[in-house]
């Protein structure tokens, strides 16, 4: 179990999942940087995701829309109006805070996230909610802080020429809703699909990568009738959880939170959240969009987002089931509930990354016994698996120190080049999990890992 964040944060520089972001600059708050492990992870995940959400649903599409979107697209989606932050500062420390995780933080019972900005103001004020940072309680008022990045396009930096960062995917498969219709034909229900990079400006410490200004999103929308909508939001949330479990995340760390205050859009909104180290966290957002998003993107742009029904004939505007996931949360979690510290039977302690194969950045480390002896023949097999899946070669220190190594990056399998090899043709192959070793020839070991490496 991790028993810290910090201790997650060490063990992902040391072992190349997840660096400071620009950090010999002394670094940029709430950035980080995937280092080559971490990459791996973080294309496992979406690859599993791309599998569960497009491959294996009829009428799933992919899409990879531009960051940058016409900067009318935020004013019909409601996020140049309402998407903010309420912030105070603490007067005497001057830190700034999200008023609602002041109240959250101070009484988890207190359901922060229904509140209005007077009724938290009132909160903190009546219940002299303390500053975390210096234990006082004298704030200013609420501001409300537009959490898009903003920039501009051309040469003047002027309001006509401003674009927004995106602060969710979402909006691109909004508005290709009719490109993707006509050109694939679709019926309702649909649904269009997109993993990519938001940005958000968000000024609260992060806890790691689990909040921070530039992540990635793995998005879902669902295209449906007025009526179909309650279903398929309860099918979304089941489906999410199942997603999560499958991943290898316990049943038992997940739960549903049930928003009581809506997001602008909204009609239903319920989240699943992880147990982190530090506590429950979201890391995934079911919502029912209702016909909000494409009535304004109707209105705003003067092309109508209305559906012709082939059967009835009926025009209308469909209605959106969002289900959303956080990338780097999703890796976040994966990270947090698969590093485990296990004392063995001869007492020695190691440190074993329990994530399951398809997951694991190296799926095989390719160790000879003796270097000068074993060696060449190690690195022909090596080669030859690589082509397979991704394979560790490994030929420093003794092998047990290798296999620990392997063990704390999660590579399920070690196999072992020895004399056995040179005139049998046989290796070992051991278990991470288990560390119990199986005897395998040349010839059987692709199939071997191959057939364990299936996500279903
Ligand atoms: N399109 C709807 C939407 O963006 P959201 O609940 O604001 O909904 C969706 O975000 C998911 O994106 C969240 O469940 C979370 O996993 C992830 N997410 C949101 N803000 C984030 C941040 N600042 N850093 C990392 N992940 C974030």
């Amino acid at each position: 179990m991790v028993k810290s964040q910090e201790e997650l944060v060490n063990f992902s520089k040391q072992y190349g999942f997840i660096f400071q972001g620009s950090e010999i600059y002394g670094g940029l708050a709430n950035t980080w940087d995937y280092g080559p492990l971490g990459s791996r992870l973080k294309n496992a995940v979406k690859d599993a995701w791309r599998k569960r959400f497009i491959e294996e649903r009829l009428n799933a599409y992919e899409l990879d829309a531009d960051i940058l979107m016409h900067p009318k697209v935020w004013e019909a989606s409601g996020h140049v109006g309402s998407f903010s932050d309420p912030l105070v500062d603490c007067k005497h420390c001057k830190t700034r805070h999200r008023a609602d995780n002041l109240v959250d933080d101070f009484n988890p019972d207190a359901h922060a996230d229904g509140m209005t900005q007077e009724e938290l103001m009132t909160y903190i004020r009546e219940n002299n909610v303390p500053c975390p940072k210096c234990g006082k309680s004298d704030f200013t008022d609420i501001r409300q802080f537009n959490l898009m990045f903003q920039t501009y396009r051309g040469v003047t930096n002027d309001s006509k020429n401003v674009v927004y960062l995106r602060p969710e995917n979402a909006q691109g498969e909004y508005v290709n809703f009719l490109n993707v219709q006509r050109a694939m034909r679709c019926k309702l229900p649909f649904s269009i699909g997109q993993i990519g990079k938001a940005f958000r400006n968000e000024i609260t410490p992060g806890n790691f990568t689990f909040r921070t200004i530039e992540f990635e999103q793995m998005e879902y929308q669902t295209f449906c009738k007025n009526g179909e909508d309650e279903e398929l939001y309860n099918f979304f949330k089941e489906y999410g959880k199942k997603f999560f479990v499958d991943l290898g995340l316990p049943e038992e760390k997940l739960r549903y939170h049930d928003h009581e205050k809506l997001a602008h859009y909204a009609k239903q909104a319920c989240d699943i959240e992880y147990l982190f180290n530090f506590g429950w966290g979201e890391i995934n957002g079911t919502h029912n969009r209702t016909d909000f998003d494409l009535t304004r993107h109707t209105e705003y742009s003067g092309t109508s987002m209305s559906y012709l029904d082939p059967e009835t004939n009926e025009k209308f505007i469909p209605y959106i089931i969002e289900s959303t996931y956080g990338l780097d949360r999703t890796v976040l979690a994966l990270l947090d509930n698969a590093y485990t510290n296990e004392t063995l039977e001869n007492g020695e302690e190691r440190l074993v990354l329990k994530l399951k194969p398809f997951l694991a950045p190296y799926k095989v480390a390719v160790l000879p016994l003796i270097k000068k002896v074993h060696g060449e023949k190690a690195m022909e097999i090596a080669n030859e698996l690589s082509k397979h899946f991704m394979v560790t070669y490994d030929e420093t220190a003794n092998i047990g120190k290798r296999y620990r190594r392997e063990d704390a990056i999660g590579t399920p399998w070690c196999l072992t080049v020895d004399d056995e090899t040179l005139n049998n043709g046989t290796v070992t192959l051991r278990d991470r999990d288990t560390m119990q070793q199986i005897t395998l020839k040349l010839d059987e070991v692709k199939d071997y890992i191959k057939d364990r490496l299936e996500f279903n």
